[in-house]
């Protein structure tokens, strides 16, 4: 089989935002206690970060992690996790319904994300409390001195400010599950007046207001129209979230699910851009897409474990244990993020470390990585630059929802850093190679420097604490004709081809 992707670097998407290629920390299950944080952990520095995962991180080169939550931050408050560790109280999380001990919080974390050179994108809690909370954590954060709360970080042995410059409106707060949850009229009210305070405090903040927690939520895009009735003139970005799952076990179906991520994208899009028409405003709103991955592997089970009695403090919770075929979905849902950077600035892996994590942290034992972090990776290193439009023509196969959906899904990223065009590809058919032509209307990269290619025996392959079994290796089945690479994608594969001029 054959398909062929044009790439003509005067068609251009977008610049990539780096911030596309963002994660997310939640105090749930271990992936503060136990993953990033294990004082007795042979490589726990002086602050009991777990230096083995920070290596980890550091080679994901994540710039930017949300924190604290997720459904954890809207029972939570934030001064509980300042101030001597000794004087901190324990509380219960009602969102995981986990003993909370408050170790770890606000300092600590923005002590971690320096060694991960990340910066936050800090949630605020809007389900159980609001403005004043909210105006006086940015207060804490960003103002140098002088006030009650900027003193009070200074008394924290934190004389500089963190100058956190993005904040989430709260979390998902169309969802009748979180603790909070509100109508579009109380959150759009709530989120306008609370983002109205937070920037008078720092005028410089960017604020994101809540989206849909999923598409398949029935008051989606509903939501979105009515709640940027309030806050379209206070938010910078909306959010998304959306998790998948082979429910079914049907693999072809379960390739096939960036072409929804797409669908939801255009529709919040829409819907932004109808507001903006009826507000008649000069503003575009940014799209953060700030928690996607798959969930489904172990969701019965921690239902059944969090309905029973009180977790104690880093219970395993959503550790999902990632498929080859996981890895593929992954890598065309980056490539879906690329085709929409346009709109879409900023992204979020969810999560990073144990919790539906490309990373695992054994207690007290040794970090490894999952299938999901190598195509990650090679988005996240080497997919910064002008986003191309993908002109992909490729064989199709019949999918019940979707209809013709291709083989391959692909896009090229055009590096005036490196003067590289990177070329990520999904090779979707189960069954067959397929040889990718790469077509050059404009540009002279030749030369492959390097294609990685990810495969696996079967499908549902996982790496493991015993070896990491599932990476990509290098590939050398490629050949050069006058107009352009013609490069075979292995069958149920994952590629990323980078591509240089003759001189190099
Ligand atoms: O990431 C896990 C959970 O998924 C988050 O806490 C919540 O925001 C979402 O529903």
């Amino acid at each position: 089989m054959n398909a062929t992707i044009i790439i003509d670097k005067d068609f251009q998407i977008a610049r990539v935002d780096d911030r596309l290629f963002g994660s997310f920390v939640e105090h749930l299950g271990r992936c503060v206690y136990t993953g990033i944080f294990e004082p007795e952990h042979e490589t726990a520095d002086e602050n009991g970060f777990r230096s083995d995962v920070i290596d980890l991180v550091n080679a994901l080169r994540v710039p930017i992690i949300r924190y604290p939550g997720g459904n954890f931050v809207s029972a939570y408050n934030w001064e509980d996790g300042i101030g001597p560790v000794e004087e901190r109280p324990t509380r219960l999380d009602l969102a995981w319904r986990t003993l909370e001990p408050n170790t770890f919080g606000l300092n600590e974390f923005m002590k971690w994300s320096k060694r991960v050179h990340a910066d936050p994108l800090m949630t605020v809690n809007l389900g159980t409390l609001g403005i004043d909370n909210a105006r006086n954590m940015v207060e804490y954060c960003n103002l140098e001195k002088g006030t009650y709360w900027s003193d009070l970080r200074r008394t924290h042995g934190i004389e500089k400010p963190h100058n956190i410059r993005t904040w989430c409106l709260g979390n998902e707060m169309d969802g009748p599950w979180q603790i909070g949850h509100k109508t579009p009229m109380e959150y759009g009210r709530l989120a306008r007046e609370t983002g109205k305070a937070m920037k008078l405090v720092d005028p410089s903040i960017e604020l994101v207001t809540c989206g849909s927690s999923k598409y398949i939520m029935p008051t989606f895009p509903q939501w979105e129209v009515e709640t940027l009735e309030h806050t379209y003139d206070i938010a910078d970005y909306i959010s998304m979230h959306n998790y998948y799952g082979n429910w079914d076990g049907n693999t072809s179906e379960y390739l096939a699910l960036n072409v929804e991520v797409e669908d939801f994208i255009h529709t919040v899009k829409a819907a932004c851009d109808y507001v903006k028409a009826k507000k008649r405003s000069s503003k575009t709103m940014m799209i953060c897409f700030d928690e996607w991955n798959i969930w489904f592997h172990n969701k019965q089970e921690d239902k059944k474990l969090m309905s029973q009695e009180i977790l104690p403090t880093a219970t395993p919770l959503l550790e999902e244990y990632y498929t080859h075929e996981d890895a593929l979905l992954v890598g065309a849902l980056l490539i879906s993020l690329l085709k929409n950077a346009d709109r879409v600035k900023i992204a979020c892996i969810a999560q990073l470390v144990n919790v539906i994590a490309p990373i695992i942290a054994e207690k007290g034992g040794k970090a490894w990585r999952q299938t999901i972090y190598f195509p990650f990776q090679h988005v996240s290193l080497y997919g910064r630059g002008i986003a191309l439009e993908p002109m992909v023509s490729s064989p199709t196969y019949e999918s019940d929802r979707f209809g013709p959906v291709p083989y391959v899904e692909s896009i090229a990223v055009l590096s005036e850093e490196r003067k590289e065009l990177v070329v990520f590809a999904v090779n979707r058919n189960l069954e067959e190679p397929i040889d990718l032509h790469v077509e050059l209307r404009s540009g002279n990269f030749r030369t492959v420097i390097d294609h990685q290619v990810m495969t696996a025996n079967t499908l549902k392959d996982t790496n493991s604490c015993e070896g990491e079994i599932i990476r990509p290796v290098h590939s050398k089945k490629h050949a050069a004709d006058e107009r352009g690479i013609t490069v075979s994608l292995p069958k149920a594969s994952w590629n990323m081809i980078r591509l240089g001029s003759c001189k190099q």
